[in-house]
């Protein structure tokens, strides 16, 4: 596991999303999302099931395209660019794309490796695919990643060899080995037997003291009470209410993230 050090505390915004507006079909899914997040951040999403926080993590990277709004990570506007006059934009080209994405760790809900390479292989990908760094470099530093998410012992295992937990963790080195800015989580440990949850909240806790910025959909209230540096409610693709854990969990100023709380709580 890593070392526990402090956040440094810093007003650098990494992540401005600005008026976002997203439907599919008829149904308006995000219905104007204004969120800021700062650099050392961790930013916990919680609301009722269908009420947009996944794709609003999927727009952040650009894997869903949006109607209105902006987007910027790093101070760079995600997906798309400026075009002619009048402000107008147009989506990147698919490479410029590809190149944003790889400085946003995702995480799912499932863990999505390679099932026929070991967590070792698995971490080294990116790396050496994408960014073609050195083999020897990239190996020293997945191994380094692996033993941070407590994994060490377990380099040579196959997916299928690992439990649901281990393998989450590796798909959480797996997307540090891209060194990226910002990290989203989306529902890590949902699908995880209840005993393996705490492993990999564990490895998420220190992550966030590391002073990595966070983006973290997730139903576990107590992980988003101590760790969270502010917590979102959505509801009905909408930002209801945003705070601190202790403005957000002990005193709900709205009554429809008192009614959600009551039922998770
Ligand atoms: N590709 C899609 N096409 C059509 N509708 C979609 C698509 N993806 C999501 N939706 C709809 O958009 C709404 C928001 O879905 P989303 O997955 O973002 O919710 P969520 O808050 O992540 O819910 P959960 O807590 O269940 O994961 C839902 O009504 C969902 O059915
Ligand atoms: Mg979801």
């Amino acid at each position: 596991m890593s070392t526990t050090l402090s956040k440094p505390p810093t007003d650098e915004v990494i992540l401005s999303a600005r008026g976002v507006r997203k439907r599919f079909g008829e149904l308006e899914v995000l219905c104007g999302i204004d969120l800021e997040v700062r650099a050392g951040e961790v930013l916990c999403v919680i609301g009722p099931s269908g009420s947009g926080k996944s794709t609003l993590l999927r727009c952040f990277n650009h894997l869903e395209k949006i109607d209105a709004g902006r987007i910027e990570v790093n101070g760079e506007l995600v997906g798309y660019e400026p075009y002619g006059s009048a402000g107008r934009l147009r989506e990147r080209r698919p490479r410029d794309i590809r190149h944003q994405r790889e400085r946003i760790g995702m995480v799912f809900q499932r863990f999505h490796l390679f099932p026929h390479r070991t967590a070792l292989q698995n971490v080294m990908e990116g790396p050496t695919v994408v960014k073609r760094r050195p083999r020897g470099e990239v190996e020293s530093r997945a191994r380094e990643l692996l033993d941070r998410v407590g994994l060490a012992d377990r380099a040579d295992h196959y997916p299928a060899q690992l439990s649901g937990g281990q393998q989450q963790r590796v798909a959480i080195a797996r997307a540090l080995a891209m060194d990226p800015t910002l990290m989203l989580f989306d529902e890590p440990t949902s699908a995880l037997d209840p005993e393996l949850v705490g492993e990999v909240l564990g490895v998420m806790r220190d992550l966030a003291r590391s002073g990595m910025t966070m983006v973290v959909v997730t139903h576990e209230m107590g992980f988003a009470r101590e760790v969270a540096d502010r917590v979102v409610f959505m509801d009905r693709g909408a930002v209801v209410e945003a705070g601190s854990p202790a403005d957000v969990f002990t005193a709900p100023r709205h009554d429809r993230t008192r009614a959600f709380l009551s039922t998770v709580l």
